[in-house]
């Protein structure tokens, strides 16, 4: 059993990657291995929609056609078990990185065709349980209530018609993006209630994510 977590965000060391590292050691905690890969150490792009993935000839083909640094990690995620993203929420949705990387994901195991109950086709190898870890500077209540969570939802969606089982979110909110706010221009946020809230929260997340990552391992493996 394998648990692969993507981090999807550019800091190796911040937020998403320190609940991504979290989600490997709760799959490891069940005796599964882990590994966290870095969206941002690889130059890539999204889909170039060459359409070789949708061929006639293309059935029996799960992988992205056009090749670059992200081959490797797209071949990981086709090989997991469990599947994690990990992404810091950019202007209400996930990075671009991790958008150009479901697009190579996605689009091969996807199909535009119905089958014969008029569902849509997914070239589909085998059930994989899914997660999303997003870390945001919105509270719980301002991600409600500028329905940024929809959005978040949507992405969601998407993994589980592909993956087919419903694809679960954890949410680390009211980030520390900085170590020190005064060097930066800043009014918007306390750095004293950041630090508080880090302090009181984030253990809290952490240990969220050890669940997630054993949690998805748990349902790979009563799916086999
Ligand atoms: C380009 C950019 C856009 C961002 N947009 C949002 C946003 O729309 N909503 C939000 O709550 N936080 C936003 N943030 C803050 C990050 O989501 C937050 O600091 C996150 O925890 C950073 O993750 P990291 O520490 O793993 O890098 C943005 C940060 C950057 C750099």
């Amino acid at each position: 059993m394998k648990l692969v977590v993507i981090n999807g965000s550019p800091r190796k060391h911040a937020n998403t990657a320190q609940l991504c590292e979290m989600a490997v050691k709760g799959a490891e905690s069940l005796g599964a291995s882990g590994e966290v890969l870095n969206l941002y150490d690889a130059p890539f792009r999204g889909c170039i929609s060459c359409f070789g993935c949708h061929l006639n000839t293309s059935a029996e083909r799960y992988d992205c056609f056009y090749k670059d640094a992200l081959t490797p990690i797209l071949e990981k995620s086709l090989e997991a078990d469990a599947l994690i993203i990990g992404s810091p929420v950019y202007y209400g949705n996930v990075t671009g990185a991790v958008r150009s990387y479901m697009e190579r994901l996605l689009f091969p195991l996807d199909t535009y065709h119905f089958d014969e109950h008029g569902n849509r086709e997914v070239k589909r190898r085998k059930v994989v349980p899914t997660a999303f870890i997003y870390t945001m500077n919105a509270t719980e209540e301002q991600l409600t209530h500028y329905k940024m969570d929809q959005t978040l939802k949507s992405n969601e969606g998407v993994m589980h018609g592909i993956f087919g089982v419903k694809c679960e979110h954890l949410y680390s909110c009211d980030t520390m993006q900085w170590e020190d706010y005064s060097r930066y221009y800043n009014n918007m946020f306390d750095p004293q209630h950041k630090k508080e809230h880090h302090d009181s929260q984030f253990p809290i997340d952490l240990q969220n994510a050890y669940e997630l990552g054993a949690r998805l391992i748990s349902a790979a493996q009563a799916i086999q």
